[in-house]
């Protein structure tokens, strides 16, 4: 059975009249459809209003793959289109489902990671992000977890809800480990390639990993539903192909030109979101850190989402009611099982983001272990 998806109930409890800040999701600042297509120059609206409005391939346009295996320097062959990263996880987790088998995943994290496959029969073993260890992996502490039934260990980096990164090297210490133990491992790159210090290499040059990316949030495009696998193993290939074939056909062939034309244009669109991100983290910094007798952080060093704790220890559900009626939106940590912890998004609002502040600032004044 699936659990609620704590996180969008939430969300949709505040869509119909949103606070006046909206930091609770977790993509970087939005596109208009006329602004992405510019990006391309005139003649790209002609070009999709001349397109029929029928099927797209199973896997994906041939255009689209093309410009995502560029941008991944891969054959290919190996990328497969999906409805975004989230359909793609769902195959990943139905393919891993065998009797008695288990998978590895983060806590916390993207709350599918653990509903989707616990409601297939799996068993789930969850690796702990500590703020104490500035949320990094522990290599021993997954490596004690695998055993001969691990199917698959997932690994997102930059990581949702902390905005920590895995470094390069243990990427690769953990690649090592896993094809010597013969497990998949799967690199959730949909943050990527948004860093705030070191740059972190984009998990396709594994030979072995499966890649999960997206335009989504990185690419701040959410609503083209486009996201890939890259998978260089054949035969778990025709599993997501057939998987995808039985349960969404293909994506549409309206938001695969537009998602073409964002890989295409990505230098364009990823320097816009780093910018806003970059920017927005800075002004977020100063009014967590003055008010440090009522929440502690971790800097986040990817992506756009930081995870805040109240130092008090209580639930954030009701610091997140009062700060939705002083209008900013937080999702609240037990959307992601650790209750004292909210997310805050930076990747939005690149004009508001001051006043934004100026609120979250007046908010944690007000609250009452404020010094
Ligand atoms: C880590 C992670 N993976 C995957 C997804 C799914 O994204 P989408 O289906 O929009 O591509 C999300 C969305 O929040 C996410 O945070």
């Amino acid at each position: 059975m699936l659990t609620s998806f704590l996180l969008e109930d939430w969300l949709e409890e505040h869509a119909e009249s949103m606070p006046e800040f909206s930091l609770g999701g977790s993509t970087g600042p939005a596109w208009t459809l006329r602004s992405l297509l510019e990006l391309d120059g005139p003649s790209s609206l002609e070009r999709m209003l001349r397109s029929d409005v029928l099927y797209s391939r199973a896997a994906g346009s041939t255009e689209l793959r093309e410009a995502i295996a560029q941008m991944q320097r891969v054959p290919v062959e190996h990328v497969l289109v999906m409805t975004g990263a989230a359909e793609a996880l769902s195959h990943i987790f139905s393919a891993a489902a065998q009797p008695g088998a288990n998978v590895i995943v983060s806590a916390p994290c993207f709350p599918p990671y653990n509903a989707v496959p616990r409601a297939l029969g799996l068993e789930v073993r969850e690796y702990r992000l500590r703020r104490e260890t500035l949320y990094e992996i522990d290599l021993d502490e997954i490596r004690r977890l695998t055993d001969s039934q691990t199917k698959l260990i997932l690994v997102n980096s930059p990581h949702n809800p902390t905005g920590s990164i895995i470094a390069d090297e243990a990427m690769e210490a953990l690649h090592d480990f896993a094809v010597e133990r013969g497990v998949q491992l799967v690199c959730d790159e949909v943050y990527h390639p948004i860093y705030h210090g070191t740059a972190m290499a984009c998990a396709s040059r594994l030979a072995s990993a499966t890649v999960v990316g997206d335009l989504s949030k990185a690419f701040a495009l959410s609503g083209l539903r486009v996201g890939w696998i890259v998978e260089p193993n054949k035969r778990r290939r025709d599993f997501y192909l057939t998987a995808r074939e039985y349960c969404t056909v293909s994506n549409s062939p309206v938001t695969e030109f537009l998602g073409e034309i964002a890989v295409r244009h990505r230098q364009a669109i990823l320097e816009r979101t780093r910018e806003v991100a970059q920017t927005n983290l800075r002004l977020l910094e100063p009014v967590l850190d003055e008010h440090a007798g009522v929440v502690g952080w971790v800097r986040p060093r990817g992506g756009m989402t930081a995870f805040p704790w109240l130092v008090s220890g209580t639930d954030s559900r009701s610091f997140c009611d009062r700060a939705a009626a002083h209008g900013l939106l937080f999702a609240p940590g037990d959307c992601f099982g650790v209750r004292d912890h909210f997310r805050i998004a930076f990747g939005v609002g690149r004009d508001w983001y001051p006043a934004a502040m100026q609120r979250l600032g007046e908010l944690l004044s007000a609250c009452p272990d404020s010094p």
